[in-house]
């Protein structure tokens, strides 16, 4: 599978290395971090708090030591090992990619660029991120009308899972934010339909709350398992969480 295909640009990059993750385990220690960020003449004291919790913060820390781009990367561990989501030899897209935390994670899980048994990953996202090897990305938004088009074209078959990490910046207003997501969720979720062999899963990223009902009884249409879960690397103060679904069934009369 090509390397950076699409418009790949530069944009966000990880401080680690590409694709080199040699581990899945998430069991780690956070022992021993304990850093203050004194306060420099012209830092706010947001970024400061910002910096103390980057540099206190276990995930941060072991992302860093273990290649990954970005914490994130813990939350796709966390959760293919709650339910077994990253198989070899599957069809992952990657929705939402950047800077590419996810991607590093799925690529190692199914084997991509590994010859025929191998798998694929085609990522996609409206910001720049560098090339992760034998992964395909995509620079555009998703929500474009030929987005989805373009992520067919590069698959090379139904894809088994489909994740969207997909966040729009937030406003502070709560509503608003969750309307935004609730559309970037409805809209991964539609794709994920369009695209998934039988028995694949479907994983998005929701706010407090969860699903939307009729958004909720729609997936429940589609997949024999519809829970909603919050890994324990994304932050307890975020109002975060995952709703992952497996088992999808192309024909919901079935
Ligand atoms: C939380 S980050 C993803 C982190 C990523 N999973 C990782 O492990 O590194 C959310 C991403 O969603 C992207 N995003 C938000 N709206 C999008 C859209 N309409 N199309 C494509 N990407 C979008 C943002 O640019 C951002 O990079």
């Amino acid at each position: 599978m090509s390397t950076g295909s699409g418009k790949s640009g530069s944009g966000r990059s990880g401080s680690g290395r590409p694709g080199t993750t040699k581990t899945r385990t998430t069991q780690f220690s956070g022992r021993g971090l304990h850093n203050r960020v004194k306060t420099a003449k012209g830092r706010k004291t947001s970024s400061k708090m910002w910096l103390e919790r980057q540099l206190n913060d276990p995930y941060v820390a072991e992302a860093k030591a273990r290649g990954y781009r970005s914490r994130a990367a813990f939350k796709l561990l966390e959760l293919d090992s709650m339910f077994g989501l990253l198989k070899k030899g599957a069809r992952v897209v990657d929705l939402g990619a950047a800077p590419g935390g996810w991607t590093q994670v799925a690529v190692d899980a199914v084997g991509a660029g590994k010859g025929p048994k191998g798998g694929q990953v085609v990522a996609i996202d409206i910001q720049g991120m560098d090339p992760v090897q034998s992964a395909t990305v995509i620079l555009q938004d998703f929500m474009d009308p030929d987005a989805p088009d373009r992520i067919k074209d590069a698959l090379t078959g139904p894809a088994d899972l489909v994740l969207s990490d997909m966040a729009a910046p937030a406003t502070g207003h709560r509503q608003t934010d969750h309307l935004r997501i609730m559309g970037l969720c409805e809209a991964a979720f539609d794709f994920a339909c369009e695209v998934l062999a039988p028995g694949g899963g479907f994983v998005a990223k929701v706010l407090k709350g969860g699903t939307e009902n009729e958004l909720l009884a729609q997936m429940k249409r589609r997949f024999a398992m519809v829970k909603h879960a919050k890994p324990p690397a994304s932050r307890a103060d975020s109002a975060e969480s995952y709703v992952v679904a497996t088992g999808f069934r192309p024909d919901p009369k079935a």
